[in-house]
């Protein structure tokens, strides 16, 4: 039988080899991955273990709350909040920052999460996903505040997806390349099956809500008529689209076989940069992203470089195959020019 690295495995080699890991990080990402197992199992269950449907809730960004983004939200915390390596946790279906309570130990870490990424296509049986991003708290100031969070995504110490899909992976990046983990429901254990993952630079696949096309800036428009017109147009290739309306499923796709994401800026909200949230869905996948030698920017500039002002901020996102997000961004920066 081949013999298997499961992420157990793997993080201690990292540690060891390459001491990128220090051990409260290692724990810290051993207990989100066994968070994310229960709720892969939750996810399975769908109506056997009444978790779909609405909540009856809202959260503070004002979308109605599914019964797993609050499922998934508790489990994540209450994994989270005994095990010392944590300060303080944020998430998208909390309005501001849960700091670990005193009967525990505090530790240095903070962890950012979409619960459930992809709430729309949970009703529907389509993949969905958990997204985590980890920074340190940096600086002596005691106790912790929303302020410690605002740091740029290139600080960001570890990020990584969870997809529940026809198998459950997690992709975990800690700085030194992207890995593939798959769920083996027989023995519980995540089991390394793709390592320093890369993602073409070129691609002739594109993912976009196209039904907001009216709404658009002229660059994306732009971009995409460009697409849109295949072989006979400007870029002389034919080119295919998909939406999954799931952020974890389309980056999947891409980290697997190339592509390009985007949740530009529209006229629908112009006074938001876009729909995503810069701390917890955007910045640990530009850092997956990056890692598997891809890009990431807001339209212009590079995401990881963003200085967030607040904990739920929005920001517009592109990001897959790195020839594909230059040409979107250079779209962007000669529109400005004008
Ligand atoms: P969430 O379910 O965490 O609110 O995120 C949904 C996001 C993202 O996963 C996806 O790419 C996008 O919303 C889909 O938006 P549209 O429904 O506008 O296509
Ligand atoms: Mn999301
Ligand atoms: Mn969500």
């Amino acid at each position: 039988m081949a013999r298997q690295t499961s992420l157990t495995q793997y993080l201690v080699e990292q540690q060891r080899e390459h001491g990128h890991i220090p051990q409260e990080l290692r724990l810290l990402i051993e207990v989100v991955a066994r968070a994310c197992k229960r709720i892969a199992i939750a996810v399975n269950k769908g109506a056997l273990g009444d978790v779909l449907g609405t909540a009856g809730s809202e959260n503070v960004q004002g979308e109605v709350q599914k019964k797993l983004d609050i499922i998934a939200n508790e489990v994540l915390i209450e994994a989270n909040e005994w095990g010392g390596h944590l300060a303080a946790m944020a998430s998208e279906e909390m309005d501001g920052i849960y700091v670990v309570p005193n009967r525990y130990p505090q530790g240095e870490y903070l962890l950012l999460f979409d619960p459930l990424d992809g709430s729309s296509n949970i009703d529907v049986n389509v993949s969905i996903g958990t997204i985590f991003s980890v920074l340190r708290k940096v600086g002596h100031s005691r106790g912790v505040s929303e302020d410690d969070f605002l740091q740029p995504g290139k600080q960001q110490a570890a990020a990584g997806y969870c997809v529940y899909g026809p198998q459950s992976m997690l992709v975990l990046t800690v700085g030194d390349g992207v890995a593939v983990f798959t769920l083996d429901r027989e023995t519980g254990s995540w089991v390394l099956t793709q390592d320093q993952v890369k993602i073409p630079e070129d691609t002739k696949e594109f993912a976009i809500n196209m039904s907001n096309m009216r709404h658009w800036a002229p660059p994306v428009k732009r971009y995409i008529d460009e697409c849109l017109a295949g072989s006979a147009g400007p870029r002389a290739k034919d080119f295919n689209m998909r939406w999954v309306a799931s952020m974890v499923a389309d980056v999947h796709r891409i980290l697997t076989r190339g592509g390009v994401f985007m949740y530009p800026w529209d006229q629908r909200e112009p006074d938001k940069p876009g729909k995503l949230r810069l701390m917890y869905e955007a910045n640990p996948m530009a850092f997956i992203v990056e890692q598997a030698g891809g890009a990431a920017t807001n339209g212009t500039e590079r995401i990881m470089s963003l200085h967030p002002t607040k904990l739920h901020e929005r920001v517009a996102v592109v990001l897959g195959s790195k020839n594909e997000v230059e040409r979107f961004t250079a779209y962007h920066l000669e529109a400005a020019e004008k």
